[in-house]
């Protein structure tokens, strides 16, 4: 058991989570502290069945903590997580910052768990649509060896926190109500319409959210020859992001197969019925645990490919629930 536990960025859409799964999984701990930034700093929240103040996230915030749960911009990560371990201190990181670190292990449980041995204070978990993706393509490497990923994401607007789930909201209301209104995140108005660009400009044409899951998932499987074309897309949905998925594999696998493969998988659930209208989406998926799939069928234009649908809760196993997985594997180990 730990001694003492932060959860940093205990406010936000991710930190939510993370408190309210520390709650219902009983994680046990001698003690909990809560941090965010100074605006919230002092604000009180209930954590079973106790009053705790927000603190400010300060370095001396850490002294005598033995795990942080963190979910912060990637500029605070940055910035707090060295001194953190330098007091002793294990971090399991959600932000982007240190994910591609090579002396940080990026970790989904039931993908790579022996890489949470090598860590040396931080354990990064990876970016939410990569993590549903990574899981259902893990039995697939394991049984045919994944050679090329196609992927097209639906992203929900809870992806971008808090503030991408007011602009989902706000923004909707100001357009039937016919009002004018100003976004305070998306580039483009969310409400009625898709936008094809999550994060910035990266690499040949591809934007910052595509190249992690091209990076973060040849770094997690240890195999950079595996290919991964993404196009990332924000649309209308307050959570859980969709996923259209076609991979090919080195050796075939059938329908029958995958079905299998993807049903004896801890953490995925196969949700696929056509003639029943039954498949995997953000309302059957909210507030869940697992990466769900659906639509599974061979790829009619290639030998070695097979599609799915794939749909998660990005707040859940996409960041909070890998996290705090990550957490029970540590303190496991005590
Ligand atoms: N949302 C997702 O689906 C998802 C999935 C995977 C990974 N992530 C990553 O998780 C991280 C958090 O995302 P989120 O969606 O939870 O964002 P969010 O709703 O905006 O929450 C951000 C949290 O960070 C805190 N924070 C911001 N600036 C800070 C500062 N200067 N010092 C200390 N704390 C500060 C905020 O505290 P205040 O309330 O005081 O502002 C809040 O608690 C991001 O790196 C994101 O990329 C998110």
């Amino acid at each position: 058991m730990f001694k003492s536990v932060a959860v940093v960025g205990a406010t936000g859409a991710v930190g939510t989570i993370i408190r309210q799964l520390l709650e219902a999984r009983a994680f046990q701990a001698g003690a909990f502290k809560f941090l965010a930034s100074s605006r919230s700093a002092g604000t009180q929240l209930t954590f079973a069945g106790q009053t705790y103040t927000v603190e400010e996230l300060r370095p001396e915030a850490f002294d005598g903590v033995e795990l942080a749960i963190s979910s912060t911009p990637d500029e605070v990560a940055r910035d707090f997580i060295p001194d953190a371990v330098r007091r002793g201190c294990i971090v399991v990181d959600e932000s982007g910052y240190w994910r591609m670190d090579p002396k940080v292990p990026l970790v989904i449980p039931e993908v790579n768990p022996h890489a949470i041995d090598r860590h040396q204070g931080i354990i990064a978990s990876p970016n939410c649509s990569t993590t549903q993706m990574v899981l259902a393509m893990k039995p697939l490497h394991d049984a045919g060896r994944v050679r090329r990923v196609v992927v097209s994401t639906y992203q929900a607007t809870s992806g971008a926190g808090l503030a991408g789930s007011r602009d989902l909201e706000r923004g909707t209301r100001a357009k039937l109500a016919g009002e004018d209104f100003q976004y305070e995140l998306f580039a483009h108005p969310i409400a009625f319409n898709v936008m094809p660009q999550i994060g910035s400009p990266k690499h040949k044409g591809y934007t910052s959210e595509e190249m992690k899951m091209v990076l973060e998932t040849q770094k997690m499987f240890e195999d950079d020859t595996i290919q991964v074309c993404p196009t990332c897309v924000r649309v209308p949905v307050t959570n859980c992001h969709s996923e259209s998925i076609l991979v090919e594999t080195e050796k075939k696998i059938t329908v029958d197969e995958a079905r299998r493969l993807f049903a004896a998988t801890p953490g995925i659930v196969v949700m696929d019925d056509l003639d029943k209208k039954i498949y995997p989406m953000p309302i059957n998926c909210d507030e869940r645990d697992e990466v769900f799939i659906g639509r599974i069928r061979e790829d009619i234009s290639s030998p070695n490919g097979l599609a799915f649908w794939c749909v998660s809760d990005n707040l859940r196993k996409g960041a909070a629930t890998n996290a705090v997985q990550i957490a029970e594997v540590l303190a496991a180990k005590r």
